[in-house]
Formats: C-alpha cells, sequence, structure tokens
C-alpha cells in the first residue's frame, strides 16, 4: 500500500484500497481526470447532468451559468439555474421518502451527550417534523425571505428548524451553541431576524449551559441597541426530557418571558404534518452563516439554493464514495459549515442515514468516538485534526476496546493536519484499511474544494491533494502573477464552483473587498498554498489575521477589540501560537493603563472577558503584559515579531523598522513560558 520513499511526507503514497474501488463511483485515477476535465471545460453541461438528479419545478429561465470574478469588469455575481424553481427541503425529503422508498430509512441516529440517551429518526418521521415546524413559523408570520435565527445544540430539533425555513422559503441563521450573548446578539441584529429558537439547556459533557439564558441576555442587548426584530422565541424542552433513573429531570431553572416564548412541544402538538413547499428561484438565498472576518465583524457568508444543492449533494456522494447502506458520522457542530453542508444538506440530499451526535470526544470517557463506531457500525467518519490530536494522546488502548472493522473511509477537515496525526489516524483508526481524505474548504466555499476521492486518489499525509470537479486552483505571487509547476503563494481560484458564496449578507461590497479586489479575475481564499512537483496541494495556513483554533477559524482584531473593552487595558495585539492538541492557540500581549497592575488575576480576568464576549472556543492560553508593543514608525504593529516572541524564536531578523527596537528585549524577558 505503502510506496517506499524517505520520512518526507511529500515523498510518501498511499494508494487507494482495491476492495473500495471495486465499486466506488469514482473508481481510479484516470477517471477523475476524465471527469475533471469534463468539468473544468464544459463546467455548463457537468452542471446540468448533475442537476437532472433533483426536482425542479420549471426549469432555468435564462443561461445555465452566468458570473462575473472580475472587479474590473463590474460587480462580482454567481447564477447557476437563475430563473428555475424548485426547494431544496423537497428535494432532500419529500422526494426521499414518495420516490425513492426511503420512507423506513433511518436518516439520523441521534446520540446524546450520555450513553443512555439516543433515538432514530427515519426519512418519514423526519419530514413530518419538518413539515410541523414549518407550520408553526408560517403560523408566527415567518415568510418567505424572512430570517430566522437558530441557538440549538445538536438535537434532531436543529434539523427540523433548519428544514423548517428551507420548506417556507425563510432563511435561516445558526449560532453555534457555544457562542455566547454579545456573539448571538450582534448575528441576530446583522440579519434582523424575527424569530429565535433554542433550548432551555445543554449539557457538554458534566458541564451545564443554560442557553435560554444566554438567549435571553442576547435578546436584551438586542433591545439595548434599538433591535426588537424578535417577535417569538421558541424554546425547546430538551433537558427537561431527559430521564436519570427514570425520573424526569430538569436542572435549570428557564426564565421565561411570556410576551415572547412559547415552548416548542407545546406549538408543534397541534401542528399540522402537511406542508407545501415554497417554491423558490434557484438563486434565492437559503442561509446565512455568519465567519470570522479578519477585520470588522463576522460577515454573514450567503448561500443560495440550487448551486449549494447540487454541490453538497455530489460532493458528499464522491469524496466519502456514499452507498446506500451506509452508516456516516460527521462529528461536526452543525453550527459550523461541517455541518450545514455534511451532516444535514449533502447526506440527506443522497438519502443518507447519520449519525448526529450532541457530546463530546471524552465524555463519559475517552474511547466515546470508538463506542459510538462499533455501536452504529459507521463506516465513513469524518472529523477533525484537533479531535484526532486530543485522541491520539490517549494512546491506541481506547480503540482496542471497541471493534472498528466497519469502518472504510476517514474524513479530516478544519485545519492543516500534521503529517503525524494524519498517520495515527490511518494506522490506528482505519487499521491501515481506510483512505485519510484531506478536505479543504472554506465557509465561503459552501463544499469541499481540494479533496481525494478514496478510490481514485493517491494520498500523501498533511496534502489536501487535489481539486473537486469545478474547481480550478491557481497560485499566485505577492504581485498577482501566476506561479506554474512548483510553487508556493497565495491560494486563489479562478471560475465559479455552484456552491461558491454569492454575497456578506447585507453588504455586497464588504464581500466584493474582501474575496476579490486584491487579485482581479480570481477568489482569493485568504490560505498560503504549496503545489509540490506531483500537482498535489499543501495547505501552509492564513495569509491574513485569522487564527484556526481547534479548526475554528477565529480573527485577532475580534480578540483585540474583546481585550480592549476591559477597562484596564489600553492596547491589545494577538498572534498565534503552535499548540500539540488545538494546532493553534492565542496568545496575547495586552498594554495596561497608567497606574494599573499586571498580575494573575487580571489576566485570568481578561481571559474570562474573550469568553463571556466571543465564547469559549475563543479563550486565550497566554496572556502576557506589554509594558510597549513593537511598532513601525508609522505606528503599525508588527506582528511578525509578536509571533516570534510567542514561539519563544531569537532570531528575528531586521529590526530596523521599529521605532524603539528595545522594547522586544522587555516582551521577551517576560514570555509565558508555561505550555498550555
Ligand atoms: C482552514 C471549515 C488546511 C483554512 C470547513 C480555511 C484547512 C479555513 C482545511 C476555513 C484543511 C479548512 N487543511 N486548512 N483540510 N480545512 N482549513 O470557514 O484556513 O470554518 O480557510 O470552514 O479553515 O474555515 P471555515
Amino acid at each position: 500500500m505503502v510506496v517506499p520513499g524517505s520520512q518526507n511526507p511529500e515523498e510518501q503514497m498511499f494508494n487507494p484500497p482495491s476492495e473500495l474501488q471495486k465499486d466506488a463511483h469514482i473508481p481510479d485515477f484516470k477517471t477523475y481526470l476524465q471527469l475533471y476535465k469534463k468539468s473544468i471545460d464544459d463546467p455548463e453541461a457537468f452542471w446540468k447532468e448533475v442537476a437532472q438528479d433533483f426536482f425542479w419545478k420549471s426549469p432555468p429561465k435564462g443561461q445555465f451559468l452566468q458570473y462575473n470574478f472580475d472587479v474590473k469588469k463590474g460587480n462580482i455575481y454567481v447564477k447557476f439555474m437563475e430563473g428555475a424553481k424548485t426547494n431544496m427541503c423537497y428535494n432532500i425529503l419529500d422526494r426521499n421518502v414518495k420516490e425513492k422508498n426511503c420512507g423506513e430509512k433511518v436518516a439520523y441516529y441521534w446520540e446524546g451527550n450520555s450513553c443512555d440517551q439516543y433515538r432514530a429518526i427515519t426519512y418519514s418521521q423526519l419530514l413530518k417534523e419538518v413539515c410541523k415546524c414549518a407550520n408553526v413559523l408560517k403560523y408566527m408570520g415567518v415568510k418567505k425571505g424572512d430570517r430566522v435565527a437558530i441557538y440549538l445544540p445538536m438535537i434532531p430539533e436543529l434539523v427540523y428548524v433548519m428544514l423548517a425555513c428551507v420548506r417556507i422559503g425563510a432563511v435561516h441563521s445558526i449560532v453555534f451553541a457555544g457562542f455566547s450573548s454579545d456573539s448571538l446578539c450582534e448575528r441576530i441584529v446583522d440579519s434582523e431576524c424575527s424569530v429565535l429558537v433554542t433550548a432551555d439547556g445543554v449539557y457538554r459533557g458534566e458541564k451545564l449551559i443554560n442557553l435560554k439564558q444566554i438567549a435571553d441576555e442576547a435578546l436584551e442587548k438586542c433591545k439595548e441597541k434599538g433591535n426588537v426584530t424578535v417577535k417569538n422565541c421558541i424554546v425547546v424542552r430538551h433537558l427537561g426530557q431527559m430521564t436519570k433513573n427514570g425520573v424526569v429531570s430538569l436542572k435549570l431553572q428557564t426564565p421565561w418571558r411570556a410576551d415572547c416564548d412559547v415552548w416548542w412541544d407545546e406549538v408543534m402538538k397541534g401542528s399540522s404534518e402537511e406542508c407545501e413547499p415554497e417554491w423558490v428561484d434557484a438563486e434565492d438565498p437559503l442561509f446565512i452563516l455568519y465567519t470570522s472576518g479578519s477585520t470588522g465583524k463576522p460577515k454573514g457568508v450567503l448561500h443560495t439554493v440550487a448551486g449549494y444543492l447540487l454541490y453538497t449533494a455530489l460532493t458528499f456522494k464522491y469524496v466519502f464514495d456514499h452507498h446506500p447502506e451506509d452508516v456516516y458520522w460527521c462529528t461536526a457542530d452543525i453550527g459550523w459549515i461541517t455541518g450545514h453542508s455534511y451532516i444535514t444538506y449533502g447526506p440527506l440530499a443522497n438519502g443518507a442515514t447519520s449519525v448526529l451526535f450532541e457530546g463530546i470526544p471524552v465524555h463519559p470517557h475517552v474511547g466515546r468516538f470508538w463506542e459510538i463506531i462499533e455501536k452504529y457500525s459507521v463506516t465513513k467518519f469524518y472529523t477533525a485534526p484537533t479531535a484526532i490530536r486530543l485522541l491520539m494522546k490517549y494512546g491506541p488502548e481506547p480503540l482496542k476496546q471497541f471493534n472498528l472493522d466497519s469502518l472504510k473511509i476517514l474524513g479530516t477537515v478544519g485545519e492543516p493536519i500534521n503529517p503525524e496525526a494524519w498517520l495515527w489516524y490511518y494506522n490506528i483508526v482505519g487499521q491501515k484499511r481506510c483512505p485519510v481524505l484531506d478536505t479543504f474548504w472554506q465557509t465561503e466555499t459552501g463544499g469541499h474544494v481540494l479533496t481525494p476521492l478514496p478510490a481514485a486518489t493517491p494520498l500523501k499525509p498533511g496534502s489536501a491533494t487535489l481539486p473537486f470537479f469545478g474547481v480550478l486552483p491557481v497560485i499566485l505571487n505577492e504581485h498577482g502573477e501566476e506561479l506554474e509547476g512548483e510553487a508556493e503563494g497565495y491560494l486563489v481560484f479562478r471560475q465559479p464552483w455552484p456552491a461558491i458564496m454569492r454575497s456578506v449578507y447585507g453588504n455586497h461590497e464588504r464581500f466584493e473587498n474582501i474575496y476579490f479586489k486584491k487579485f482581479p479575475g480570481f477568489y482569493v481564499t485568504g490560505d498560503g498554498c504549496k503545489r509540490d512537483k506531483d500537482g498535489y496541494y499543501w495547505i501552509t495556513g492564513r495569509i491574513d489575521d485569522m487564527l484556526n483554533v481547534s479548526g475554528h477559524l477565529l480573527s485577532t482584531a475580534e480578540v483585540e477589540a474583546a481585550l480592549t473593552e476591559y477597562p484596564a487595558v489600553a492596547e491589545a495585539a494577538v498572534v498565534s501560537r503552535p499548540h500539540s492538541v488545538k494546532g493553534e492557540c492565542l496568545y496575547c500581549f495586552v498594554t495596561l493603563k497608567d497606574g494599573k497592575e499586571f498580575g494573575h488575576q487580571l489576566a485570568e480576568e481578561l481571559k474570562r472577558q474573550v469568553r463571556v464576549k466571543i465564547g469559549p472556543i475563543a479563550t486565550p492560553d497566554f496572556i502576557q503584559n506589554a509594558p510597549a508593543l513593537p511598532k513601525t514608525r508609522s505606528g503599525k504593529i508588527m506582528r511578525r515579531i509578536l509571533r516570534q516572541i510567542a514561539r519563544n524564536e531569537k532570531d528575528l531578523g531586521d529590526l530596523s523598522t521599529l521605532a524603539d527596537p528595545k522594547v522586544v528585549e522587555v516582551l521577551f524577558n517576560q514570555r509565558c513560558e508555561a505550555a498550555a
């Protein structure tokens, strides 16, 4: 299986297992190349064929595909199948139930935070619940185009509401239930949501989180900002349903606002199971999902119906080589794009059976993932490098207690995977039998853009390998010149694929500025990339002021803003430092106001400040006192130097552009040494 090679990961190749090739959709490399060529030479013909697998109430009116990627030629736009009428929910639920005879097939095995909470939901049950919920939303006055905020843990109701929105043409805006009330408020205000759906609370491992209280605080903050768009708040009684030793327990005092709050089960009780789908345009908005921006507030990434449907359906089918008997499990949270595309839309569009997991990898024991794989005989497993690195720490023992023979394909997403973690995933989890697919993509791309195909692409640990169909990667240098062959530079894309984002919600100019201004004619990912002699792509990390902590993208500017809101802080600069599990972690330099004193307690308070302002995922690992920050004469903070201080790299190179080079020595002397 392993092509003899040196320790250099670039030279180590893993060929696709012949077992998989027997009945794979893309059975070999030659087929991949042929189809790839077709998708690039004639995208219209390629995607038209894919569209035949779905239901269109009426065909596109004009051209199948229209776009402009060049700011010099006018506004940026991408349109797939404009004028066609369809409904995403109808395509992924009704058709599975009514036309494909999948009504009794399990759509989701829901597995709760603790091992004794689980249930199976079939396609027809899912369709009924979605219709009931769609009717509830309609009753509350939600119409086509209206925005609905969803702040829920990983429970089936989350899928019900998102698809209920889609059924009636409303636009969901899901906010990860680990975000703070400030972050939730900011997102509700930006997209002017009229309904908020949340739950009483949730256990994450041992930790109890009072979601309803956070949601109330968010709505209170919206009010303070003069924004009162949310008229109704639907509350799922999640903890109230939990039974421990057969006793219904409700551990939370759920705050209640009679003018606005309704219990989910009460409104769902009388709701009809029939709901005619709203036939929307192919280019109507499907959802908004916020992602950190390197400057300013988070961006509401807007995706539209048809393109996103075609692309998530096809990537799911080919990348996970989906077959009807598969049990697929993606461990992401639906609050992130991975969950949107590869827990909800892609799998359902293929009539797949998935595991929907509420818990965390190490609760109640460190073998939880492996236990679940055995329990449901999972065949395709998709997780993040940070989870792999975390589980690696416990060694192979926890895996040995469970039977993982059902596994066929392993995937990773969210951040670069180091070859060591890749090899552990391949050797120990996959027992040298399962290809490891390193999928590179973004909230903005909607689906995988660089990825291996399991039966076709020879793998190299740490490389996202080659482009998916319809995707044309280019590497540019600083000056925007295209680099051929072996090269390293900015990763950009030359032409649209169906699921590329269409706009930043409410701010198209920001969309153009962020993604298309720097290099006219290209979509700019913000990632650096290397192409090796075989044409394989290796993501080298962000080249803007973004950080990737445990696969979550954070903006340094956002964390700095949270720190400087703290009264004692005059200035803050945040950089990344490598972390053995999280990939990267936050290292913050703070300059205090005159007369304020730095100490352990203040550092802890500042960590708390960031947690409260943004959410626990953004909690800094290090806070360092910085009497002054290294700045250029024009006052620009030199982050390169701060990064090197955080990493204890003593060779700082040229410091001549600094206004006061002595600052550097002071900062070095006060470094936070301790490992995170
Ligand atoms: C990073 C997550 C290396 C990258 C789907 C990207 C990756 C950002 C990979 C998007 C990968 C994602 N290898 N880096 N396989 N996948 N990234 O929007 O920096 O949460 O731009 O989407 O994560 O993060 P987002």
